[in-house]
């Protein structure tokens, strides 16, 4: 019994197809997602029905991200107060204006967190942050994985979000993270689309994570191609620069932003981030990183 697991794709379709191409060649018998299908990238139309041709095929676990609440909260729908700021707000809008209604209501009806129950293997938790917040991050050795983790009753545990591959034993759980396929937080090296594969072999679960290589400048290419330049300026640019290999990450560059405009204009409050911050937020920042 063969489960992938992907998680955080975040409208990255070329990344996601390497993986699809991967998992074709070594095929697998069930799939996991934890969620965040929507983000970054323009492959929305891809990503959603890759989800919908696997649910056909294939058994499938698929939970709702950070992202995918975003998209039901009506976040990115028209705020015509904040048409000033597109870094902050463009990329919700457009993954919202490029869901379909058949899209919003499958992500309606997807779980925060589950549980993959198959005979003859240890049960496994499954959940996008944590079990109990979609938006929390499991971190190794963080002071609240004991409280967290009173909280699960499987012995297995399998989170997303952080965009960090993760491996380990605390307080007698195993807890894995695939990274991300979109969008990953690379230590060291070229970026990567990230997934596991989980074996089951005699009743026990063993990972293997998978790392591949695929096409960062035609997917920087389609970014420009479907106009996120325009869309979210600065979010991108920040977006284009992690594929690039800079360590830059689009909260530090937004939370830096937000401390200059406090600085200038005595207070700042999300989504209301000037452009003009952004830019200075990104030069800082990012060229500081690389
Ligand atoms: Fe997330």
């Amino acid at each position: 019994m063969d489960i992938a697991v992907l998680s955080d794709i975040h409208g990255n379709g070329i990344a996601l197809q390497a993986c699809m191409e991967y998992l074709k060649k070594h095929p697998v018998d069930a799939y996991c997602f934890l969620g965040d299908y929507v983000g970054e990238f323009p492959g929305i139309r891809r990503v959603m029905d890759t989800l919908y041709e696997l649910q056909e095929k294939f058994p499938c676990y698929m939970l709702r991200g950070n992202k995918e609440g975003y998209m039901l909260s009506g976040m990115g729908e028209a705020h015509p107060e904040w048409d000033s700021y597109p870094s902050t707000v463009g990329m919700l809008r457009y993954g919202r204006a490029h869901l379909t209604r058949q899209d919003l209501s499958f992500m309606e009806s997807l779980p925060a967190t589950a549980c993959i129950h198959i005979d003859g293997m240890k049960d496994i938790r499954i959940c996008h942050g944590t079990q109990r917040a979609v938006n929390e991050k499991m971190r190794p050795q963080n002071r609240e994985n004991q409280e967290i983790l009173a909280g699960v009753e499987e012995e297995y545990m399998l989170c997303g979000h952080t965009h960090k591959v993760m491996n380990i034993q605390e307080y007698s759980k195993t807890i894995w993270n695939p990274g991300s396929v979109g969008l990953p937080v690379i230590e060291e090296g070229a970026m990567k689309a990230q997934f596991m594969v989980l074996h089951g072999d005699d009743g026990a679960w063993r990972p293997e994570f998978v790392e591949l290589d695929y096409d960062i400048e035609r997917t920087i290419q389609d970014m420009h191609e479907n106009g996120l330049r325009e869309v979210a300026p600065y979010w991108t640019r920040v977006t284009e620069r992690i594929l690039r290999g800079t360590r830059v990450t689009h909260g530090g560059v937004l939370g830096r932003a937000m401390e200059l405009c406090t600085q200038e204009t005595g207070g700042c409050d999300w989504p209301e981030v000037p452009e003009i911050y952004w830019k200075r937020a990104f030069e800082e920042v990012a060229v500081r990183c690389s």
